[in-house]
């Protein structure tokens, strides 16, 4: 079994354990974010079953403080579910894997596979492998090919921007103010749901940087890289303001780092005023 058949098959044990684990554990992550006991059932049912695999040589969550280490070539980085806020409302969820073929913290261009499922009304995964985007059907924890090749569409259609109004710096703000001219709001609050929207309409998702939090919110090895490599992949950008996320240089396992993804004029426009 590979990575993502054993993530594909993980899928429906973490849908089918959220009903009950809607509550607040004690503990809080390693980047400050309260932990729901979803968060800390998904995050150890995906270390038991990556790790068990002869390939995976190491598993790194949002959930957890260290690495945890094995032998094999591959280090796998999860957010295993992304959003979870979201439990609550009964809105979109995801779950995120980076496959890096260097140990953790490790740059976007050592991705070899990335990933993510929605949990949206029926289950998806879009995964990016050898220079190709491919969404799948989930169901019973086998994939079916939905799309081959993936691309975003040409012409965009959705934004959606993370973090309050009043936070935002005066350059991104200003950037805001003419995308709310062309595109439509699409706004969930669970990044997987949101980038997908954009894969699947066109358009830009961003968590910027803020005037509270310079590096935004979202973490680079388990957020920002596979999203923007899923994303770059399907013929898309991303930038953390200045370059692409992918050439992004790693200093620490939990780095946040300002998050920008979608049609490739968008994101020119965005560094285009960031800079
Ligand atoms: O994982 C962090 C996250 O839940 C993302 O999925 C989402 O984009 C973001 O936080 C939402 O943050 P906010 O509640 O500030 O909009
Ligand atoms: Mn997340």
């Amino acid at each position: 079994m590979n990575v993502l058949e054993t993530v594909a098959a993980t899928a429906p044990d973490i849908r089918d354990g959220l009903p009950e684990r809607r509550t607040y554990a004690d503990e809080q992550n390693p980047s400050g974010d309260r932990q729901l006991a979803a968060d800390e059932y998904a995050d150890e049912l995906l270390c038991e079953r990556l790790l068990a695999l002869d390939t995976v040589g190491s598993y790194a969550s949002e959930e957890r403080e260290a690495v945890v280490e094995d032998d094999g070539p591959y280090h796998v980085a999860c957010d295993p579910l992304d959003g979870s806020s979201n439990l609550k409302s009964n809105n979109a969820m995801g779950t995120i894997v980076g496959v890096y073929d260097e140990p953790l913290p490790a740059p976007g261009t050592s991705l070899v596979t990335s990933a993510y499922v929605l949990f949206g009304p029926i289950t998806t995964m879009v995964a990016a492998h050898e220079e190709t985007v491919t969404e799948y059907l989930v169901q019973d924890g086998d994939r079916t090919v939905l799309t081959e090749d993936l691309t975003l569409p040409d012409d965009p259609t959705v934004y959606g921007f993370g973090g309050r109004v009043p936070d935002w710096p005066d350059d991104f703000a200003g950037y805001a103010e003419t995308i709310e001219q062309e595109l439509k709001l699409r706004y969930g609050g669970a990044m997987i749901g949101d980038v997908n929207q954009v894969l699947t309409y066109g358009g830009v998702f961003a968590y910027p940087g803020l005037e509270s939090a310079p590096d935004g919110k979202l973490r680079l090895q388990f957020e920002g890289n596979p999203v923007a490599h899923i994303v770059e992949t399907a013929g898309g950008a991303s930038s953390d303001g200045t370059r692409s996320l992918l050439e992004v240089e790693p200093t620490e396992l939990h780095q946040r780092v300002p998050v920008h993804v979608g049609n490739a004029s968008l994101i020119d426009r965005l560094e285009a005023v960031l800079s």
